[in-house]
C-alpha cells in the first residue's frame, strides 16, 4: 500500500493580479521500498510539492494521505505527531541549529522524539558512511556547505522514518559524495523498506531511482 499519496493537488499563491497557480492537478504515490526522483527546472514547483507532501503546507485543493491517514482530517497537533513519527525531511536550506554542535543536533531530536531513533552504533555507522563522523564537536559555521548538507541528511534519517523526503540533497556535493548519498538513499529504500522521494535537478541521481517523474510548470508526469 502506498505510504504517501497526493490526489488532484492544486496550489495557488496570491490573489488577483498576483495570483499564480504553482501546482496543477498533481497526483502521486510513494511505495515502501522504492526511490522516486522528481526532476524539473528551477521554479517548476518541486519544493512546493515536497512541502505539501510533508504536511508543512495545506494545498489549495486536493488530498494528501500519509500512512493511510488524511492530513486535513487531523488536528494540527495530530498532524505534527504524524509528521514527526513518519517523515524525515532533508530541506533545501539545511536548518541546522547554529548554536548546537553536530552531536547536539541529534540529542535535540531525542528530546522531541524519545523513542524509535537510531541506536548509537547505527548513528555512528551512518555518520561514517557520510564521512562526517570526525565532525561531531563542530558547530555548523565551522563546516563546509557539503558537510552541513550531509549532517542535515543524517539528522533527517536519525528518527528512522518510514518516509524520507529530500529537497536537493546533493546540491552542495561533489560527484563522489553524490554517489555515496545516492547509494545511501537507494539502500534505505531497498534494504530497509523506506519510501524515498527526492526532488532535484541533479541528473547524477538518476541511476539510483526506481521511478523518475518530471515537474514542468507545476504539472507532474512520469517518465516512460
Ligand atoms: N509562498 C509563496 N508565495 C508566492 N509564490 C511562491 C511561494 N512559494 C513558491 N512560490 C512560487 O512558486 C513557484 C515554484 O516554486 P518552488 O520553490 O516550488 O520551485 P522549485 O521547483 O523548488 O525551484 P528550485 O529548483 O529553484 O528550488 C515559483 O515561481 C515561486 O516563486
Ligand atoms: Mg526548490
Amino acid at each position: 500500500m502506498s505510504v504517501l499519496t497526493l490526489q488532484h493537488v492544486d496550489q495557488v499563491f496570491g490573489t488577483g493580479s498576483a495570483r499564480v497557480q504553482v501546482l496543477h492537478d498533481v497526483s502521486f504515490a510513494a511505495e515502501p521500498g522504492e526511490l522516486s526522483l522528481i526532476v524539473g527546472p528551477s521554479g517548476s514547483g518541486k519544493s512546493t510539492f515536497l512541502t505539501i507532501a510533508g504536511g508543512l503546507l495545506t494545498p489549495t485543493s486536493g488530498t494528501v494521505t500519509v500512512a493511510g491517514q488524511t492530513y486535513s482530517d487531523r488536528t494540527q497537533k495530530a498532524r505534527d505527531r504524524l509528521r514527526l513519527e513518519s517523515i524525515g525531511f532533508v530541506l533545501q536550506a539545511y536548518h541546522l541549529l547554529p548554536y548546537l554542535t553536530v552531536a547536539d543536533q541529534f540529542k535535540l531530536v531525542d528530546r522531541v522524539k524519545r523513542t524509535g531513533n537510531l541506536d548509537a552504533a547505527a548513528l555512528q555507522a551512518l555518520l561514517r558512511q557520510l564521512g562526517i563522523d570526525q565532525l561531531k564537536h563542530k558547530f555548523p559555521a565551522e563546516l563546509s556547505g557539503g558537510q552541513q548538507q550531509r549532517v542535515a541528511i543524517a539528522r533527517a534519517l536519525y528518527p528512522d522514518p518510514a518516509i524520507v523526503l529530500a529537497d536537493e540533497p546533493t546540491a552542495a556535493l561533489d560527484s563522489p559524495r553524490v554517489q555515496v548519498v545516492g547509494q545511501l538513499f537507494q539502500a534505505l529504500a531497498r534494504e530497509r523498506g523506506k519510501a524515498v522521494v527526492i526532488v532535484t535537478h541533479d541528473v547524477r541521481l538518476d541511476p539510483f531511482a526506481d521511478h523518475v517523474f518530471e515537474m514542468q510548470d507545476g504539472t507532474l508526469t512520469q517518465r516512460a
